[in-house]
């Protein structure tokens, strides 16, 4: 039997509509396997065409289309947003039909689940709507890191480590992936801040890049094989990564095997002619200016013919594989209820507890809540911008508890629902939407707390901050806490301590905040981010107990903000005064001077007091962890644990392995993550032996005199935590040296004078 008949033969199986593999007229048009025979049929016009995005309206709201050449068959491909689910618009003319989508927990919290296969399960269901809402791509997981918690969209992104982060987005491109439609990891590379985010100059070491920035990225697309890979705005020492040939072609597919699309973030810059011959694929959105220039190239010799054709050829491998190639008649109707039980279920598995003074939590469920903070009813799902998605409802913590039979106290819960319903109208009035990290927190006079502590059990208060695309966060009544804010707390704290009763703090937040100068005012804090429609549900179970929390820290709460190192280059504010255009720190330019002392590799090596460390987080009860096991091989190291539930209660356990080096040859953070494994549900007194590989190569630090990778030979000590500081048991194990030498292709950052 011939491929074409197979493949006849699979898509009838499959339910599919027949791929169009040729046409009635007996004309050549797209199959799987004649790719080159239709490039040597196109005119350079068409190829083109192909290489620049363009308009459509298949799917109202997504956010760009691939161009069709209808006499050759190729289809028009539709690509939307992404990472927290698909963005559509949800309302379209002439129907009464809705086109919702599932609000997931944003990738902050999925990372928190430490949980590579729930991230899977996550992203099999969310990449279904992709397939049955007609979408080709999801434009997704975002995976920068998160270099400095004031960046705008690191709700978008998963970790300070790209161990965990690259995990967490191979994952996610797995479970997308399964449905056949496809992924965009994003913004390659080192857009680790919103200001400026089009322009900026990311100024960055080679060690630093190949060991941070590139490192996710690279194990996302080795163990992930995304279909299409999207280039950031910015520059990477002093070339826009779209235009970065070493960047593109060397590192992406010469070195790490990428053999997809490489499109561009949606926007025109200046130089499409080097984009194109960068490898940088496709542009998006796409407008003719950039089909001119090119055309322009390939007619003057600038770009040759096996440059153009090979661009070419990746955008038609692409185009195959996608469902509008093959004509899959999408149902507009995935299952949203299912959909929305598996959002809930990611919270509950991820949601972390920083704090459990004297058992405060879990709470029995039949208490007397007073139920505090706007966020409680204006909660913050999912953060704004592209990352946004058009859910149809997200449920709020106020009507979560209340369906989970808390009493809430209701004239408390009366007042903050008017509260919200004045702020609404106001913005609604003054045609502005008050960005709610600046949303007043309503306060509460000390009297009326104090009527509220005598009359309820315990008090909860929601704090909210949200940020998005396009802006970063700030330091005063965001990163920190407002005064109103504070001063609500501390009268909470007061009036519910002076009669014995506890105060639950929920960090509803997009990032870090402050929380040294305040945790002392309350008896428990439970983190879960930005949880998705169903994350208020989540949180209640987790305060009732119905759920035990087992999401541990992807990154570093520190004392202060200026305790992180890069938070002497990064931007607070875009102050259009401060020096020429072109030529401002850390706005046109940014140097990132800490190098490779981020997150926890600082704080851990250098001794500085953290709030929170990295890879914490709390349990409803306990665990032992067994003396560990660890057996060299030719390929590195196999290490075993086994993990006893102690406790009363059942939970899981995320074992986070990490490896400190020989002394000698490249100075080092005291100790890094190498691997990482989460038990299952142990029910009280079962265990579960955990597996975690290690190779070499994963112990190799970048020397960038040899442009090199290099694991040192000698003993190395294999460390086995809770967290990072939190360190149960250890063992060593000898290395031989190894050497991996790869192309010095990144570039120097540059000082500006
Ligand atoms: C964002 C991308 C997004 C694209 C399309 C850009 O502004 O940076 O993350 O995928 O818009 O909406």
């Amino acid at each position: 039997m011939n491929k074409k008949n197979i493949i006849l033969i699979l898509c009838l199986v499959c339910g599919m509509a027949v791929a169009t593999t040729v046409s009635a007229q007996g004309k050549l048009v797209l199959r799987e396997d004649n790719i080159e025979e239709i490039i040597n049929a196109m005119t350079t016009e068409e190829k083109v065409s192909l290489l620049v995005g363009g308009p459509g309206n298949l799917v109202p709201g997504v956010a760009g289309y691939t161009r069709e050449i209808e006499r050759l068959g190729i289809p028009m491909t539709v690509l939307a947003d992404g990472p927290a689910g698909l963005r559509i618009q949800p309302k379209r003319e002439g129907t009464d039909q809705t086109f919702y989508c599932t609000g997931f927990p944003t990738s902050t919290l999925l990372a928190s689940s430490w949980d590579p296969e729930l991230v899977e399960t996550v992203t099999t269901a969310m990449g279904n709507e992709v397939l049955e809402y007609g979408v080709d791509v999801l434009l997704a997981p975002g995976m920068n890191l998160h270099r400095n918690p004031l960046c705008g969209r690191n709700f978008e992104y998963y970790s300070e480590d790209p161990l965990l982060s690259g995990k967490m987005a191979a994952a996610y491109v797995r479970g997308i992936q399964k449905n056949g439609v496809g992924t965009s990891v994003k913004h390659f590379a080192a857009n680790n801040q919103e200001i400026n985010r089009l322009e900026n100059d990311a100024r960055v070491s080679n060690r630093a890049l190949r060991e941070l920035y590139l490192k996710n990225f690279e194990i996302a697309v080795k163990e992930g094989k995304p279909w299409t890979v999207m280039s950031s705005y910015n520059k990477l020492n002093g070339e826009y990564t779209q235009q970065k040939q070493g960047l593109l072609t060397t590192v992406l597919r010469d070195e790490w095997g990428f053999d997809g699309i490489v499109m561009t973030d949606w926007g025109c810059k200046e130089n499409t002619v080097k984009a194109t011959k960068a490898g940088n694929d496709l542009m998006e959105w796409g407008n003719q200016v950039e089909i001119d220039r090119i055309l322009a190239a390939v007619n003057s010799g600038e770009i040759s013919q096996e440059e153009l054709d090979r661009n070419v050829s990746n955008m038609l491998n692409y185009i195959v594989k996608t469902p509008h190639f093959r004509h899959y008649n999408y149902s507009n109707k995935p299952d949203l209820k299912a959909h929305a039980a598996v959002a809930r279920k990611a919270a509950e598995e991820s949601i972390i507890m920083l704090k459990n003074e004297g058992e405060t939590l879990p709470l029995n469920g039949d208490e007397k809540v007073a139920l505090y903070g706007i966020a409680s009813v204006d909660f913050v799902g999912i953060g704004t911008g592209s990352g946004w998605v058009n859910t149809e409802h997200i449920a709020n913590i106020q009507e979560a508890m209340t369906k989970a039979g808390f009493a809430l106290d209701e004239n408390l819960a009366e007042y903050y629902r008017l509260c919200y319903a004045i702020q609404s109208a106001t913005e609604k009035m003054n045609g502005n939407s008050i960005d709610k990290r600046h949303r007043p927190e309503p306060t509460v006079a000390v009297q009326a707390i104090e009527r509220q502590a005598a009359n309820n059990d315990v008090a909860v208060f929601v704090l909210g901050r949200v940020a998005g695309e396009g802006a970063d966060r700030v330091v005063p009544e965001d990163f920190e806490l407002s005064a109103i804010e504070r001063e609500m707390l501390q009268n909470i704290s007061m009036s519910f301590h002076k009669l014995g009763k506890k105060v639950v703090m929920v960090l509803n937040v997009v990032g870090v905040v402050e929380t040294a100068s305040w945790r002392n005012l309350v008896d428990a804090i439970i983190l879960p981010w930005a949880p998705g429609q169903e994350g208020a549900y989540a949180v209640s179970n987790v305060l009732c107990g119905k759920v035990n929390p087992s999401g541990k820290l992807p990154m570093t709460f520190p004392i202060n903000y200026m305790d992180i190192p890069s938070s002497k280059n990064f931007p607070y504010t875009w102050d259009m005064t401060q020096g020429r255009r072109g030529n401002r720190k850390n706005v046109d330019f940014t140097d990132y001077t800490e190098d490779i002392w981020v997150g926890y590799r600082y704080f851990q090596t250098k001794n500085v007091e953290v709030s929170y460390p990295f890879g914490y987080g709390m349990s409803y009860t306990k665990f032992a962890y067994s003396k560990p096991n660890v057996k060299v091989d030719k390929d590195g190291f196999t290490a075993t644990i086994t993990v006893k539930n102690t406790g009363k209660v059942a939970g899981r356990e995320v074992v986070e392995l990490y490896v400190a080096a020989p002394a000698g040859g490249l100075e080092k953070p005291a100790r890094e993550l190498k691997a990482f494994a989460k038990t299952k549900l142990l029910a009280p007194g079962e265990s579960e032996t955990l597996t975690m590989k290690v190779t070499a190569y994963d112990l190799a630090s970048f020397n960038e005199e040899h442009s090199a990778w290099e694991t040192a030979a000698g003993t190395y000590q294999v460390l086995f935590g809770a967290s990072v500081t939190d360190i149960r048991c250890t063992a060593t194990c000898k290395m031989k040296a190894q050497f991996w030498e790869v192309h010095d292709v990144l570039g120097m950052p540059v000082a500006l004078p």
